[in-house]
């Protein structure tokens, strides 16, 4: 043992204190997007069975909602409509009363300074629950984005402070960027799902957001989880039609891709934990099998060391929580 030579790592993890001063990653509330489904109707607040803790509400919670967000020091969300009526084209996204639409207003009348996100999709409001145009069984890329633009330009005159649009067509950044600043919103910026792969985890999301295709999949629009390269060629175009901020989701299966994105582009990186990733833990936890804090808290870190400046995440008031020391 005398000459053995190595290295002492353990120096530096003999307390508490030490371990704090050579930390390289933390978790902070202002890095917290959450989510908030909103329906209509008055007095709704359903629990989402496959989500615990996560509800679909009606516009007359959304003041308690934001109360609660504002005492744990979350300001920014991000809306998801579930509307009544639903049509072939999705009209009820791109209506001014729309339930994102109403609830956006609502949002910045009890509180200005919350940033509103709204997602600009079409599968919640589509009969068939695809994200586009659907013609003889084929999803229409050009068509279905002047639909998009007409969504964003609708949601940020409701007051939405982000667009992020979220369903995988060609050149959606390009074309409602341009809506946008066709409207007078060139300060409305653009938070793209820019590598959006077609994940098994989104299934919980789709029972809260009542969203599942009706037919088929959406394998022609969302990425193959297969693949790498392809997500910094969709970053790119993303990049290039003008993207302010690129999401990568999900995230826990894809913190490579979270690092690549990081690594390639200067824009801010968000990652989007999505709804199985938080069903899983919930369930394991509600099991007694996993110490949820310390696994919610480990999972939000790794994806900030994998380079997420933002997380979209249903553990968001749970982890703002933890991290007041509540
Ligand atoms: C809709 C959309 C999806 C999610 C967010 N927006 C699901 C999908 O593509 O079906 C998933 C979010 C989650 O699982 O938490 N385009």
């Amino acid at each position: 043992m005398k000459d053995l030579k190595f290295n002492r790592h353990r120096r530096l993890r003999q307390s508490e204190n030490l371990r704090a001063m050579v930390r390289e990653n933390f978790l902070r509330t202002d890095d917290l997007i959450y989510p908030l489904f909103v329906v209509e109707g008055d007095n709704v607040k359903n629990p989402v069975a496959s989500m615990p803790g996560v509800y679909q509400i009606s516009l007359d919670y959304l003041k308690e909602e934001l109360d609660e967000l504002n005492r744990l020091g979350i300001y920014s969300i991000i809306l998801f409509g579930v509307p009544a009526e639903k049509d072939a084209l999705g009209k009820s996204a791109y209506d001014a009363n729309g339930i994102v639409q109403q609830a956006a207003r609502l949002v910045k009348e009890y509180y200005p300074e919350m940033v509103v996100v709204a997602d600009t999709c079409l599968c919640q409001y589509t009969d068939h629950g695809h994200c586009g145009i659907v013609e003889g069984g084929k999803i229409l890329n050009d068509p279905t984005l002047d639909l998009l633009a007409k969504t964003a330009v609708s949601q940020a005159e409701a007051g939405a402070d982000i667009i992020a649009p979220s369903n995988m067509m060609d050149g959606f950044v390009a074309a409602i960027r341009k809506g946008l600043d066709e409207a007078g919103f060139i300060d409305v910026p653009i938070m793209s799902y820019a590598v959006k792969f077609s994940s098994s985890f989104y299934g919980p999301f789709r029972d809260a957001a009542h969203s599942s295709p009706q037919f088929g999949d959406r394998r022609t629009y969302q990425m193959d989880p297969a693949n790498r390269k392809e997500a910094l060629r969709e970053a790119q175009s993303d990049m290039e039609e003008g993207a302010d901020f690129l999401i990568v989701k999900p995230a826990l299966s894809y913190l490579d891709i979270i690092r690549d994105v990081k690594n390639e582009f200067n824009a801010p990186v968000v990652a989007y934990n999505v709804s199985g990733e938080y069903s899983m833990i919930k369930a394991a936890a509600a099991n007694g099998w996993v110490d949820e804090k310390a696994m919610v808290m480990e999972k939000l870190t790794s994806m900030k060391r994998a380079g997420a400046d933002l997380i979209i995440t249903y553990a968001a008031k749970d982890a703002a929580a933890w991290i007041k020391g509540e």
